[in-house]
């Protein structure tokens, strides 16, 4: 590996080794006094335990080959064996330097493994509300990072396309239309090609519907039963859904653009039926599947369970299937298709369950190997000022679409009105995905949080606005050095603390990226780029960049300014963020 730290990690881990010891990991992490030392090293003590000596003892004979080496300076021990450095300035100087050259060396590459990541999870004929905002915002920045940090990814959206909504759909349909051609039984032609409905009718019809479901229970039963025949896949009834679909997710790509949010895969609930009847069957065989109440249930249940899992229903006592079929189909699908490392499912904390009850299944029949990870990745509730889930105004539903809507007026009023009104709209939609996103992931990603649109919109504090503004900056600044033929080549030395505060806080993106991707969340990345946004507006602030009457000064200025640049960009895309040229 080849940062900066990881790369003194190493070092120390032989300079130990050659001090007569054998330690199997080091690391150095910041220091917690920064009066003694830029990092610190903690590992004294267990080698002080393990080899019986005084810790002291042994810090001082690794200090004294650290300070044989020129990469630091003013090594030290405090307390009982704390190892406390700093770094010299000709080797931080050469690292940004390597940087300069080649962003990517400042990251840290994971194992190369194959990830199918399940996120974003819309229902057709539904409205997307914001609990599909954070399983999109959150998938696609892992997604990201994971390739960021060199894994193969697939993105698959698991549309909802195949429960009893689309029942219900169509009920209300033929109930408003029997004459439709879908309804025809006895025929036997073509269907027609042109949707007979728009996403608009479907988001109007399927709350209605589901509404006298609840209040009907005939209505109830013949939902079922459309359900039962589209899922047998009776002819009219499969034709119509298929059209439903269209509709519906012409509008979900929509949005999703909207997001930066893309999936490689647009695969649905209905693409694993066609695996169902061998799933259950395969779990038949296996002695796993017994009767109760009329239906087809599997345990799950384990002894050092706190709590005590129901069985998964695999199949209802009306002979449908149930959601966790599907997921335990999907999954089978997935291993045949992709034999992937790892799934994860970046779902709702309120489907624990579901996933926990699906993974034990598949685990337990042998239809993921144990060695293969399936991860369910549960985020927490976006809630409103009243702390209760987001809601309208008028207290309905607050759909994504209404949101989004929502941000972009409250972040229109930050844009420059003399651009040209394409221009504008561009800035608006770009600041309103990065208001969206940054209040989304600066979260730990299982907690609930408080969604307030004028806090995040502002364009000071930790917000999406902030840093694109500050990137922007950023960016005018090398643009105007270009104008004016600055060379930029190389960071040429450390001549106040801003260089130095930002030098060291460029040190800290490998080891950010890879707890974010560890503890699969996205807040880490999202203080570091608030953190070192500051770090670089306090030199912005107190040194004259553009007009430095050095050559070597203001080249090495501008050459710090461009890595600020550059890292910036590269984590803000990983949020899924794009930055501004003006705004
Ligand atoms: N469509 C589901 C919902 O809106 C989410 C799907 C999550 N993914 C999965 N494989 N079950 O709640």
């Amino acid at each position: 590996m080849n940062n900066f730290i990881y790369k003194l990690e190493d070092k120390l881990k032989n300079i130990i080794k050659e001090c007569g010891y054998d330690t199997d990991k080091v690391s150095l992490v910041t220091s917690s006094r920064p009066d003694l030392g830029e990092y610190q090293y903690n590992g004294v003590m267990n080698l002080a335990k393990t080899y019986k000596k005084n810790p002291n003892l042994i810090a001082s004979e690794i200090v004294e080959h650290l300070n044989k080496d020129n990469t630091f300076s003013n090594v030290n021990v405090a307390g009982p064996g704390f190892i406390n450095l700093s770094f010299s300035d000709e080797a931080l100087i050469n690292y940004m330097n390597e940087v300069k050259e080649d962003i990517n060396i400042n990251k840290c590459a994971s194992k190369k493994k194959k990830i199918i990541i399940d996120y974003g999870g819309p229902n057709v004929a539904k409205a997307l509300h914001v609990g599909h905002l954070r399983s999109a915002n959150i998938g696609e920045a892992l997604k990201r990072l994971a390739r960021c940090l060199d894994a193969e990814v697939i993105g698959d959206v698991h549309l909802g396309d195949w429960g009893r909504p689309m029942g219900l759909i169509i009920l209300e349909l033929k109930k408003r239309h029997p004459e439709w051609v879908y309804f025809d039984e006895s025929y036997t032609g073509e269907y027609p090609s042109v949707a007979p409905v728009t996403n608009k009718d479907l988001e109007e019809i399927y709350p209605i519907a589901s509404t006298k479901a609840k209040e009907d229970e005939e209505y109830l039963e013949e939902a079922r039963i459309i359900t039962y025949k589209l899922q047998k896949k009776e002819r009219g009834y499969f034709a119509l859904w298929k059209k439903i679909i269209e509709a519906s997710v012409s509008n979900i790509k929509e949005l999703y653009d909207k997001l930066n949010v893309s999936f490689e895969l647009w695969n649905g609930e209905s693409d694993a039926d066609k695996y169902i009847e061998d799933v259950v069957n395969y779990l038949k065989e296996k002695g796993l599947v017994y009767e109760s109440e009329g239906a087809q249930v599997v345990d799950v249940k384990k002894e050092d369970d706190k709590v005590e899992l129901p069985p998964l229903i695999l199949v209802k006592s009306n002979g449908s299937v149930s959601y966790e079929t599907t997921d335990i189909a999907t999954i089978w699908e997935r291993m045949k298709e992709y034999n992937p490392d790892e799934i994860w499912y970046v779902v709702d904390n309120r489907q624990a369950l579901h996933f926990e009850q699906v993974f034990r299944v598949c685990y337990k029949g042998g239809i993921v190997p144990e060695d293969i990870k399936l991860d369910f990745m549960g985020f927490g509730t976006m809630n409103g000022k009243d702390g209760k889930p987001f809601k309208t105004r008028d207290g309905g539903v607050m759909t994504l679409s209404n949101l989004i809507d929502n941000v972009k007026s409250e972040v229109e009023k930050k844009i420059n009105k003399t651009l040209d009104k394409e221009e504008q709209e561009k800035i608006s939609n770009t600041l309103t995905c990065a208001v969206l996103k940054y209040a989304d992931l600066l979260p730990n990603r299982s907690t609930d949080y408080i969604f307030d649109i004028e806090k995040f919109s502002d364009m000071n504090g930790k917000t999406g606005v902030y840093l694109l503004y500050s990137t922007m900056r950023m960016k005018s600044l090398l643009d105007k050095a270009k104008d004016n033929n600055y060379s930029m080549n190389k960071v040429t030395g450390i001549y106040s603390t801003y260089e130095k505060d930002i030098i060291l806080k460029l040190l800290e993106v490998p080891s950010v990226l890879e707890k974010s991707f560890n503890e699969r969340t996205l807040n880490y990345i999202c203080d570091y780029l608030y953190e070192l946004t500051n770090t670089f507006n306090s030199l912005y602030a107190s040194v004259k960049i553009l007009t430095e009457e050095d050559p070597i000064k203001r080249e090495s200025y501008l050459s710090l300014s461009e890595i600020v640049f550059k890292t910036n960009k590269m984590l803000l895309n990983i949020l899924g963020i794009d930055v501004l040229e003006r705004m």
